[in-house]
């Protein structure tokens, strides 16, 4: 069958009408549609520049099914290779992060240095070469497009793409809430975890801008919440959701929103406070001198962004980061980090690993609940019966064009945005995933 871009998305603002089609979670050629045109044709996160701070320092990734390798050189150089060997295709770099001033290929031993240059073709003089051969380059291939955005590192396969801080537009202002937490910058906390599930890989996309599963997906989380206020007041773990005023109706009434900009990137948000329950706070004064109160106070609030396609931070009583990898319509690989702003506290540092612990490791109490959301979902994504799925509708009449006098206070222009109570849960800020994603599948489908 061949497959319309009207077939997958129905957008039709005029008649307040978007919904989604269920193939589009799980039709291969939609699959191999999106790793050509999204993580092979444009700007990907790869990590974050502390997992490769030191001289000789990488670590590796992918961008879609293309391997790849960052690695600082010993004069201090970040670059991104594709992670192959010029000999016969091997991947390189084996292991996900490392030192080495030098790569030795697995296969046939051929060796590179730490900028990718070729140092060694082992039994290169025997090996009667042609000339032709000889005046070939035997070095790594650089990454054809490769960014740091303030510690961020972005790259794309695709050469012609928009400059980064373009591609990011606004967004930007969501990363410098995060790296601006320390003159510093951040790192990631030491540690990580990868995990599949098996389901597609828009469904995380989604959830991390879904306030509205909260309640129903984590029903066991929120009890032993209840429990702990009761039963251990003062806890570090408790004590965020006790002091937390996000479904309290403040800001005037709104307890949160949330944003949407260019190029599928979008932000929920809730009103957290300056609460002692946030490991920031040692810091709450001096950010305010540094940044102004209204940089400060989006510092506290609860954040979910999304870069699109596969960059997600979470903050909320911790910080977390995640890489999303699809691997097949049905399966996708999540890496996650702690992240957290260089040099805090140990004390802050202790609350930000045990209720990261709690929150948003697989082995915590909310990620498992999701996650097999996802699965179910997939599971349900065969009854095509009736195709289209009606999840993207909340929302609709509380949309407006721009921001808001929350984005106003840090300068934030949005394309649209949300003003939310505790039970509004917008689902429009998926438009804006999904408009990106009809805009870079464009040609790919009939019309
Ligand atoms: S594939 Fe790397 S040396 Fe042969
Ligand atoms: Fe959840």
């Amino acid at each position: 069958m061949t497959l319309r871009l009207s077939d997958l998305i129905d957008d039709r603002p005029t008649d307040g009408a978007f919904r989604v089609n269920r193939a589009i979670f799980t039709d291969p050629g939609v699959f191999d549609a999106e790793i050509r045109r999204l993580f092979e044709g444009g700007w990907v996160f790869l990590g974050i520049e502390s997992q490769a701070a030191g001289p000789h320092d990488f670590f590796t990734t992918f961008a879609g099914r293309v391997p790849v390798l960052v690695q600082r050189d010993g004069e201090g150089t970040l670059r991104a290779f594709v992670n192959t060997c010029p000999h016969k295709g091997a991947r390189l770099a084996q292991v996900r992060q490392g030192n080495a001033r030098l790569h030795v290929c697995p296969y046939h031993s051929w060796t590179f240095d730490s900028a990718g240059r070729n140092k060694a073709i082992k039994w290169q003089k025997a090996g009667c070469y042609a000339e032709a051969f000889d005046r070939d380059d035997h070095g790594l291939k650089p990454l054809p497009q490769f960014a740091n955005y303030r510690g961020f590192l972005f790259g794309s396969v695709a050469g012609e793409v928009t400059p980064l801080g373009e591609y990011l537009g606004e967004a930007t202002k969501l990363l410098d809430l995060v790296a601006d937490q320390s003159e510093d910058g951040l790192e990631l906390v030491p540690g990580q975890v990868t995990f599949t599930y098996e389901a597609n890989w828009k469904l995380q996309l989604e959830n991390c801008s879904d306030a509205y599963h909260f309640t129903s997906a984590h029903p066991s989380y929120i009890r032993v919440l209840e429990r702990r206020q009761k039963e251990m007041s003062g806890d570090v773990v408790a004590s965020v959701w006790e002091n937390s005023d996000y479904w309290k109706e403040e800001a005037e009434g709104v307890g949160g929103g949330s944003y949407s900009f260019a190029n599928g990137h979008v932000l929920n948000w809730g009103v957290f406070g300056i609460t002692p329950a946030i490991p920031l706070y040692e810091r709450a004064g001096e950010l305010a001198e540094r940044h102004g109160e209204g940089k400060r106070d989006w510092m506290f609030n609860m954040r979910n962004v999304t870069i699109f396609p596969n960059l997600q931070i979470a903050e909320n009583a911790s910080s977390q980061l995640r890489v999303i990898r699809p691997i097949a319509p049905g399966l996708t690989e999540m890496r996650t980090w702690c992240i957290a702003p260089k040099g805090e506290s140990a004390g802050a540092r202790r609350q930000r690993i045990r209720q990261y612990e709690d929150f948003f490791n697989p082995t915590g109490m909310a990620t498992p609940d999701d996650t097999v959301s996802y699965e179910n979902c997939q599971i349900g994504f065969a009854g095509t019966v009736e195709p289209w799925l009606q999840g993207y509708a909340r929302g609709m009449t509380a949309s407006v064009a721009g921001g808001n006098r929350f984005s106003d206070r840090i300068d934030l222009q949005p394309e649209r945005s949300v003003l939310a109570d505790s039970q509004l849960c917008d689902e429009t800020l998926y438009h804006a995933y999904y408009r990106a994603w009809a805009a870079r599948m464009a040609g790919e489908f009939e019309a």
